[in-house]
């Protein structure tokens, strides 16, 4: 079904944060749009907020004053719902209670056409129970829109069990009429984003609990390494500890208690202390007038090294040997199991084994393991972290050399699987159970990821640069590690890595 015709009224209920954005986005797709809101003045209010953002982009030369104008015409502040009843499409964005929102479903249902959708914003509650109260359950659907709803590409159409096939195309049609990047989720605990990111702020969250290293150094590493816009501190902080630890608490309790999901007692600390980010001045980091931003930790070296052996294929790790030649060290190959030897020391990309651990099993005496980057040839910092029997020498060629290439180091303690692959590996996990439980495709998951919460790839094309069988591996050994559930691998992780296959496969 193609996408909703632009004469088609749109309505949007709830004149908040959200409502308002979306109620833009419609105008700007050339639909008359009705606002509602319960409290009186406030569809009013939005439309003079919006109305005056337009403004700035006219001043800025982003939009035409004739368009600006344009949007403005189409957008009615609405007093009482049923000036909706002519609506051909209903988003709800009101407050996230199931109770309320069946209330006001129902309360529409009798209101409008029976040809009329019935869409909701809701980014927690199931669309499958928001439907149950409803005569014609198929036209309730999910459209899922980002904050700020005006800049954020994706929007998830989710549908519950009753869902119209029919209806859900023409919703997905329609976002992409509106300009944005629509990706079909079927109706579970956190959709795709809220589900896939949660690895991102627990893995952090856990390697600050354990003390691998501080906030800063850990944030650092997930920009200057892993390539995300910011780190998982640095990120709830900004989105506020009571919305971001509410969240998580509701996927754990959605899967039972999952412990892929487990909560941290170190965010709980904070919301119990009204440490809540930026909104309250303080969270992980101290946001009152005047403070210093914490600096990342970082190894210096008076060493000059100038030739190392690679011996084997460090795999996703290799162009790091090629920054290397470029900056003039000597490099000298010869066949192994993907070690990076410089003077005393042994370097190896962690494989989700303790360091201690892998020296002794794999009989390597001054061993240095090395974490995940985006991209190895222009990363900026890398985590490092070594087996206690590793020598202060031998660490110490081991930081001159990667800080020969142009990379900052910063240290971690002996803990499996770092930081970057860590977080990479179980973002990738979560994805692959999502394409396993068939909530959304792969490609779908990819890019929910990247439009939705700005990821610098798909955790699953990053799964697939890494090599499956090689992310099966540090989770096997994570999960050993710890000796935990959290950390078993998906098995569709597993099956398409035993058949050395991939989840986008080349052409
Ligand atoms: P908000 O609190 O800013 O706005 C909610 C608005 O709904 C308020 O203006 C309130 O007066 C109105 N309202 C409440 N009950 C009503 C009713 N029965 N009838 C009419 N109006 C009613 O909330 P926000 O942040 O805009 O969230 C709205 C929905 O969007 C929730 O379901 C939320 O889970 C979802 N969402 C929120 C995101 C966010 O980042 N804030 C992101 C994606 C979805």
């Amino acid at each position: 079904m193609p996408a909703l015709k632009t004469s088609a009224t749109v309505a949007v209920i709830g004149a908040g944060a959200m409502g308002a954005g979306i109620a833009q986005v419609a105008a700007q797709g050339g639909h008359p749009v009705k606002l509602y809101d319960a409290r009186a003045g406030a569809a009013a209010h939005a439309v003079e907020g919006i109305d005056r953002q337009l403004g700035r982009l006219v001043e800025k030369g982003k939009l035409g004053a004739e368009a600006h104008a344009a949007i403005v015409d189409r957008l009615q502040p609405v007093e009482s719902i049923e000036a909706l009843a002519d609506a051909d499409l209903v988003i709800e964005a009101i407050v996230e209670n199931l109770e309320v929102k069946r209330d006001l479903l129902r309360q529409l249902e009798a209101l409008c056409s029976p040809d009329c959708i019935l869409a909701s914003n809701t980014s927690s509650l199931s669309i499958t129970s928001l439907a149950a109260g409803l005569e014609h359950q198929g036209r309730m659907i999910g459209m899922h829109f980002f904050n700020p709803a005006p800049l954020m590409a994706l929007v998830e159409i989710v549908s519950g069990l009753a869902s119209d096939p029919v209806l859900v195309a023409c919703l997905y049609e329609t976002a992409k009429a509106w300009g944005k990047q629509p990706v079909h989720a079927r109706s579970t605990p956190g959709f795709i984003v809220n589900r896939v990111a949660r690895p991102f702020y627990a893995e952090s969250l856990r390697l600050l609990h354990e003390g691998a290293a501080d906030c800063a150094t850990l944030d650092a590493l997930i920009r200057d390494a892993g390539g995300f816009r910011m780190g998982a501190f640095e990120l709830t902080d900004l989105i506020g500890h009571d919305v971001n630890y509410a969240v998580t608490c509701s996927v754990f309790d959605a899967y039972y208690g999952d412990f892929r999901f487990q909560p941290s007692l170190i965010q709980k600390e904070l919301v119990d202390a009204g440490r809540l980010g930026r909104k309250s001045g303080f969270g992980f980091y101290d946001y009152t007038e005047g403070a210093q931003r914490p600096e990342p930790v970082e190894l210096g070296s008076e060493t000059h090294v100038d030739a190392c052996v690679v011996e084997g294929s460090l795999g996703v790790a290799e162009p790091l040997v090629q920054r290397l030649a470029e900056v003039g060290v000597k490099v000298t190959r010869r066949d192994g199991d993907g070690l990076l030897r410089v003077g005393d020391a042994v370097l190896a990309l962690t494989d989700g084994r303790l360091a201690c651990q892998r020296a002794s099993e794999d009989g390597l005496a001054n061993l240095v393991l090395l974490d995940l980057a985006l991209d190895y040839a222009k990363a900026s910092r890398l985590g490092i972290a070594w087996a206690a029997g590793t020598c202060a020498t031998a660490r110490d060629q081991a930081v001159a050399l990667l800080r020969r290439a142009g990379l900052k180091v910063s240290p971690l303690a002996d803990i499996p699987g770092l930081v970057v692959l860590r977080t990479v590996a179980m973002l990738a996990n979560e994805g692959a159970d999502a394409v396993f439980q068939r909530v959304g495709s792969a490609s779908d998951i990819d890019l929910a990821m990247r439009a939705g919460v700005n990821y610098p790839q798909g955790p699953l094309t990053w799964a697939d640069a890494i090599g499956l069988p090689a992310v099966v591996a540090i989770l096997h050994n994570l999960q050993a590690a710890y000796g935990e559930e959290r950390y078993r691998p998906s098995l569709l992780l597993r099956r398409l890595g035993a058949e050395g296959r991939a989840f986008h496969e080349r052409a």
